[in-house]
């Protein structure tokens, strides 16, 4: 096309009301919750950006989709359905439906993992890393350098450190490495990507010592689509060839179909390898349900296959990705400091840059999430000490490697007006991040504290 704006590829045909709670309501809730931004009403929210998990809209054919939905209890067409579309993408046999990405997780590391081993990843997800922790290993994070420096500018930021790779595998031996697991994208490394020579570097290094190689496949597409704009080669090939490269080059997945697959609750784990998959199965029926709906609903699995499609055409992509990009041009180029390149999914600020007076111990991206909701009703999320701070024995802290707060933007949602109000909040609050100050931790879980903790400012 002759003209440069991209705009959003589809037409808004039913619409949800905003609230605008004032900013007396807005205090007040703030209070309510002890400042955890988790115990928001959405009707308390003008701009939620908190996640885009299960946040996206829908399209008329997944709607139309869900009204053909086979609830049979055992072999449902719509898992049929299903499991073609997911066994032609990935081109693994073994598709095991759960009701989100966690649940793959739990039932795979609860075969696998066991006290005394280590899974390594280029950066765990939190649910990723609380599964593993759960059965008593350890999840060990080896991204590369360039991804732990939120201003270190890299194509592939998510890419895994191969060295390192190899070092922990010398180190722990390979009998105690259940498998080696790639988050595309890199979630809590800031949405970055992971390339396909990387891919194909962690799967010869799996080769070498007969490792079994799992994707967290949760926002394959959106990376998919970043390895055809930055990856040598491989712009003249469609998002579909190139994430079907990605699948061929792994044993498995575990995949959150509220990412790419375009749908309000879902997931997936899928493999090659039968005799693993019989044992998940068995998991599954325990927990989750009977293997051909595994605790959806089978309108549900109509809606992952029409979004499994979707998420991957051009024109989706190239918007989604650019939606990101256009947030992330406004903050940088006001001076804001995030990590830079943006992500796919998300705008990650740099609370450790912009606030450096409050120190790792007084949470200072908790601080600039609050105010982001206080000034402007946008919700983010902490992504840093609080999330990630490793909590000793004795009660003292160790922060974490970033201080960052997550704006994550929903698909197909929100319009480029939103996002200009969400920079807009975002650059009022920065034009005044002197006066911010620090919080302390009054209440805590012993995992996963972010959800539910309290805090008080200092
Ligand atoms: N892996 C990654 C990389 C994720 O981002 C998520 C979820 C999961 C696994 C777990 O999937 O939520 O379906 O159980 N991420 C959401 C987020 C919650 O906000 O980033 P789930």
């Amino acid at each position: 096309m002759a003209f440069k704006t991209i705009i959003e590829p589809f037409k808004i045909h039913s619409v949800q009301k905003i609230a605008m709670p004032d900013a007396a309501a807005r205090q007040e809730a703030l209070q309510r919750t002890g400042y955890n931004l988790f115990g928001l009403h959405a009707d308390e929210v003008v701009i939620d950006l908190l996640t885009d998990s299960g946040t996206g809209a829908m399209s008329a054919a997944q709607w139309g989709a869900i009204m053909v939905g086979d609830e049979s209890y055992a072999g449902s067409r719509s898992y049929e359905r299903l499991r073609a579309v997911v066994e032609d993408l990935t081109g693994m046999p073994e598709v095991i439906p759960t009701h989100q990405g966690r649940a793959s997780e739990r039932i795979l590391f609860s075969i696998v993992a066991g006290p005394g081993t280590v899974v390594p990843n280029n950066t765990h997800f939190d649910t990723t890393r609380a599964n593993v922790e759960f059965q008593g290993a350890e999840a060990r994070d080896l991204v590369i350098a360039e991804g732990r420096d939120p201003s270190a500018d890299h194509p592939f930021k998510g890419n895994m450190d191969i060295e390192a790779l190899e070092a922990t595998i010398a180190e722990v031996g390979r009998n105690n490495i259940p498998l080696v697991m790639v988050t595309v994208t890199n979630n809590s490394g800031g949405g970055q990507p992971v390339s396909l020579e990387n891919l194909r570097a962690v799967r010869e290094a799996c080769d070498r010592h007969d490792l079994p190689f799992f994707l967290d496949a949760c926002r394959f597409a959106e990376n998919a689509w970043f390895i055809k704009l930055r990856e040598e080669g491989q712009s003249g090939r469609s998002p579909s060839e190139i994430a079907r490269e990605m699948f061929s080059l792994a044993d498995g997945i575990t995949f959150s179909a509220k990412k790419d697959g375009l749908a309000n609750i879902g997931g997936l784990l899928v493999m090659r390898d039968a005799e693993l998959a019989a044992q998940c199965r068995n998991l599954l029926i325990l927990t989750e349900g009977f293997p051909t709906y595994g605790g959806l609903a089978g309108r549900d699995l109509e809606a992952i296959a029409v979004g499994l499609e979707e998420v991957l055409q051009e024109g989706y992509l190239r918007y989604r990705i650019r939606s990101t990009e256009y947030l992330a041009e406004k903050c940088r180029a006001a001076g804001v400091p995030i990590v830079w390149p943006p992500g796919g999914h998300a705008v990650y600020l740099d609370a450790m840059a912009l606030l450096p007076h409050i120190a790792q111990a007084e949470y200072p991206a908790q601080s600039l999430a609050v105010e982001l909701y206080r000034k402007g009703g946008v919700r983010g999320v902490e992504i840093g000490s609080v999330m990630f701070g490793s909590v000793h024995d004795d009660g003292s802290e160790e922060p974490a490697a970033m201080e960052l707060v997550r704006l994550a933007v929903p698909r197909r949602t929100y319009t480029q007006s939103h996002i200009d109000y969400v920079a807009e909040v975002v650059l009022s609050v920065a034009a005044r991040a002197e006066e911010l100050r620090g919080y302390r931790i009054v209440e805590q879980a012993p995992w996963l504290r972010h959800f539910t903790a309290r805090f008080e400012p200092l």
